[in-house]
Order: C-alpha cells, then structure tokens, then sequence
C-alpha cells in the first residue's frame, strides 16, 4: 500500500449538496418531510475523517407507524397509485431514472461522503446501476401476466380458470450500508413496477442518498405516501418495521443475524420475506485458466468497494501447481492500492464505513492470526485519520478458522491450495452461506460442472462480481430467501389469485 501522508486534495463539493447537508435531514411521510416525533436526531459521519458529515431526524416506532399508515392508503382502491395504468408506472419510473442521472454527480458525492467509498466508482458503478434498474422495472410493469389454465378434474367445457397477479401490498425495506442508494433502488424498482407501496428504512450509518433520492421521487411525481423513508436505527425503527402488522412483506438485506431476528418479527402476521444476506464465497483458480486476468479478476473480487460487499471473493483456492504465481500476483496488486478518501483524486480504495466496522476487520485479521494464518501482507489500519484498512491476504488457513468460516466484510482474503475439483468443490461448499462463486478455467467441461457442484445463487466463470438487471439474485443456505433481479423478482411482490367461474 502506498503510505502517502500528504494532505489529498479532495474533489470541491457541489453546491446543492453542501444544501443538503446544511439542514438536519427529515423523514419522508405521506409525501411530506417531517421532523421525527420524539424531535430527536442522530448524525453521519464522514468515515474518511470520522467527522460529522449531517444531522438526520431519528425515525422509531411511531414513525414507522405513521409511514405505514401512508403507505396503506396509498393503496387504497381510489387512491391515485391504485387506479394508476401499468403504463403510467412504467413511464413513472423512467422519469426516476431521468432525475437519477440529471443529479448522478451529486449523488455520487453523497454516497463517496456519507459511505466512504471511491467517488468514481460511484459515479461510474453505483448511479448507472441504480437508474438502470428503475428502467429495467420500467419493462416489466406492463407485462404482469396471469393465465388460463387447462383444468385437470373439473369439467373443462363447465369450467373456466384463470390467474391474476396483483400487488403484495405494503413493503417494509430494510437496507444495509454497503450500497446504500442501489440498495433502495432494488426494493423501490420492483415494488413501483408491481403496483406496492414502501417504508424504507436505511441503515443508520448511510441514511443521506435514500433521503436525496426520496426528493427525486417527489419531483418525479410518485403520489403521496407510495414511498415513504423513515431513516432510524435498527433495533428501533427496523424492528418497528420488521413486526408491523399492517405491513404484507419485507424486502431485507444486511447481515444473517439481523434476517433471524426479522423472520422472527415478521411471525406474527406471518409477512412474506425476502433475505439477501452474508456471505463468504470461494473464487476457485485452476491452472489452465487464463492466470493474468484470474490474478486481476480475484484482486478486485476482494478489494471492491473496501471488501463491503455481500459477494466478495473472499476466500480464494488456487490450484497447487500455480500458487505461488497467483499468490504473488495479487499481493503484487494489493501494494499498489492507493488508499484515501473516496472523494480525493487518485484514491483506489477508501475507508470502511465505521469504526464499528474497522474493529470488526480487525478483531478477525487478529483471530486468523492468532490462530495460525500467515499473514502475507496489510493486517491493520492504515493511517490514524478515519476508518481505513489495508488491504489484507492470509494464507496457511485451514478450513474451520474464523476468518474462513465467517463474512468479515472488509478488504481481507483467505488463500488456500487444492490439487482437484471435488477437493475443491467440497472445500468451497464448507460454510453455511451460498450467496456467490467464482471460476476460473480454459477447460468448458470443468467450468460446468464446478458450475453444477458449487452450492451458490450465482457462478460467474472467468468474470467475478458481473451483475445484470435481468438475471436473478439471491442466496443459497444461509445467504438468504428469494432472489431479487430478472422476473424472479416480481414473484415477491406479486401474489396470484385464482379465478375459477362455472360456466352457465
Ligand atoms: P445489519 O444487518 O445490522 O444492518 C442492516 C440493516 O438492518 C440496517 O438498516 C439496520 O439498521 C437494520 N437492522 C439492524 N438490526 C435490526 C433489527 N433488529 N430489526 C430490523 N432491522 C434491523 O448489519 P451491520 O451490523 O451494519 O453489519 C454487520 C455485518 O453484517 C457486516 O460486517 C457484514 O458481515 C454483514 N452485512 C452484510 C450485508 C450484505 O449485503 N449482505 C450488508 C451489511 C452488513
Ligand atoms: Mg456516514
């Protein structure tokens, strides 16, 4: 890691955004900003200084309540989202996206401020990603298809039987910190398409883009109370949400302890859930794959946006015969990171989100260590201003430490040797998550079949972390319940009904 200990010269911040940040935040409710009723607030942090970046008025349960309550009579029949034409959705949804890329550079700034990550790649990756699937919803809205059904007992000249797929209702979003505006464009894309209204609650951590975009949303004319934002803590305000009676489904994304606690909330009226949780995936190397673009395709599997991400590559295996290459080259790689504010030039990797967070990586680097690992390079914070942490490579870990077993969600990689594919497939299947995998082979035969073995929601081979609106998204085992993406996504905010009428 280059140490460079001068002052960086960060990127001038916009002036609407230095707007927006001057005032303390409010909740969006019913299609008006409102202060919380306990007046309380709480703040953000810049996590590349650890200073105050905005005050955000703390949403709880009463809150929550009242969110709810919009959102339920924003459904109502006459209500004007009720009555609205798939068309009008659709073109509703464009016009979203139209604000989201007129605005792109100053959500960038946002989400670089308010998350820590690198202001290019928000501005390149995270903003595109999230108008993009505003209009990919867009699609789908007028293409929400029931069907006739041939009977199998009943009469078929007596009897006729079709289906019709209406909306779920209300939806609780709980969104985590990582990719704090895609997040909410994942839970709102869909659930506007299929005709649902939403609560969203951001995490506590990165609650600014949420509230930036909820103005886009206004000014895009989604009616009062289809979305509305309630920014909090999770044991109050998630939990609020997470139990609400009057809610019909959650849409969650953090981490598996919390979608335990919110399948047990979400009991008592028996809400319908979608879980995109941990994980811990392998990034598997064989010795015919192209090795120069693996060595790259695996650094930035665990490098990416700090390590924060639910699909990082974090444990790598590397076929015997081409270890030690691979192992140089990605800590080759790993020294050339240049650390820094997300919104300085030049910077490649920023802080991590939290002090919370940095203990966190740490406490597992220290464990791994403690427990044998061989720590190749990075291990510790970088700097003493802000959350930053090296980037960090273990090898000689065996398969039931900590830092194998569990997500450390930071920019920490495990590097494990293997001589065959069962070997192999046996070792990446061994944790209880399932979210994602990576292979990397010249051999067609041995890429399918890893692809078949591999128990996880999405293989990529000869890539790593390539996303697209269209393809489903979600977790085997512990990762989670559902997927997101793709028409997968509409069979959770849809539910069927069945028509059966007799005839004469
Ligand atoms: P978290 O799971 O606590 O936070 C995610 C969201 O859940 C936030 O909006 C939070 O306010 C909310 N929440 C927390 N407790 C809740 C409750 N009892 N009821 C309802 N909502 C609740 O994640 P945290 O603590 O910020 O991060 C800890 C670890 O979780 C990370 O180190 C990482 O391993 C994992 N994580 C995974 C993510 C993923 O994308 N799969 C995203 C964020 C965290
Ligand atoms: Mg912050």
């Amino acid at each position: 890691m280059s140490q460079d200990h001068t002052v960086p010269t960060l990127l001038p911040r916009l002036p609407a955004l230095s707007d927006f940040l001057a005032q303390p935040r409010k909740l969006l409710i019913g299609g008006s900003w409102v202060a919380s009723q306990s007046g309380k607030t709480f703040t953000s942090l810049d996590p590349a200084t650890g200073e105050p970046l905005a005050r955000i008025y703390e949403g709880d349960a009463v809150d929550i309540d009242a969110a709810v309550q919009a959102a339920r009579a924003a459904l109502s029949p006459d209500a004007p989202f009720a009555r609205m034409p798939p068309t009008e959705r659709a073109r509703l949804l464009h016009r979203l996206a139209d604000r989201v890329d007129q605005h792109a550079d100053e959500l960038a700034q946002l989400e670089s401020l308010d998350n820590g990550k690198v202001y290019k790649t928000a501005r390149h990756g995270d903003v595109p990603a999230v108008s993009g699937v505003f209009r990919y919803m867009a699609g789908w809205a007028t293409k929400l298809e029931g069907r006739s059904l041939p009977l199998s007992a009943l009469p078929p000249g007596l009897f006729h039987a079709y289906t019709l797929r209406e909306p779920i209702g209300v939806v609780g979003a709980i969104i985590p910190w990582n990719f704090p505006l895609l997040m909410a464009a994942w839970k709102l894309a869909p659930a506007l398409c299929c005709g649902c209204s939403v609560v969203l609650k951001p995490a506590e951590q990165t609650p600014l883009s949420a509230l930036r975009l909820g103005e886009l949303l206004c000014e895009a004319g989604v009616p009062p109370g289809v979305v509305n934002i309630v920014p909090g803590f999770g044991e109050t305000a998630g939990a609020a949400l997470a139990a609400h009676p009057q809610v019909d489904k959650v849409a969650f994304t953090g981490s598996t302890e919390v979608g335990r606690l919110i399948v047990k909330a979400a009991a008592g009226n028996l809400k319908k859930l979608t879980l995109e949780l941990g994980g811990k995936s392998p990034n598997v190397i064989f010795a015919d794959a192209d090795i120069e673009a693996a060595i790259a395709g695996a650094a930035n599997a665990i490098f990416y946006n700090q390590g924060q991400v639910c699909t990082a590559g974090s444990r790598l295996y590397v076929e015997a015969s081409v270890f030690d290459r691979v192992l140089s080259g990605i800590t080759a790689r790993a020294m050339k990171i240049r650390l820094g504010p997300g919104m300085a030039e030049g910077s490649q990797m920023g802080p991590l989100v939290s002090d919370v967070q940095l203990a966190r990586v740490r406490r597992y680097v220290d464990s791994g260590h403690a427990q044998g690992a061989r720590l190749v390079i990075g291990g510790g914070q970088h700097g003493s201003t802000g959350y930053f942490m090296q980037p960090t490579i273990l090898s000689d870990v065996t398969p039931q430490m900590q830092v194998v077993q569990e997500e450390i969600f930071g920019p920490v990689l495990t590097v494990h040797r293997f001589s065959s594919l069962e070997e192999v497939t046996a070792l990446a299947n061994d944790t209880v998550y399932g979210l994602a995998a990576g292979v990397w082979t010249r051999d067609v035969s041995k890429a399918h079949r890893a692809a078949q073995q591999l128990k996880a929601g999405t293989v990529w081979i000869n890539c790593y972390g390539a996303f697209d609106d269209a393809l489903p998204f979600g977790g085997y085992k512990q990762s989670g319940w559902g997927r997101e993406g793709g028409a997968e996504v509409l069979d959770a905010y849809l539910q069927t009904k069945t028509v059966v009428v007799k005839l004469g």
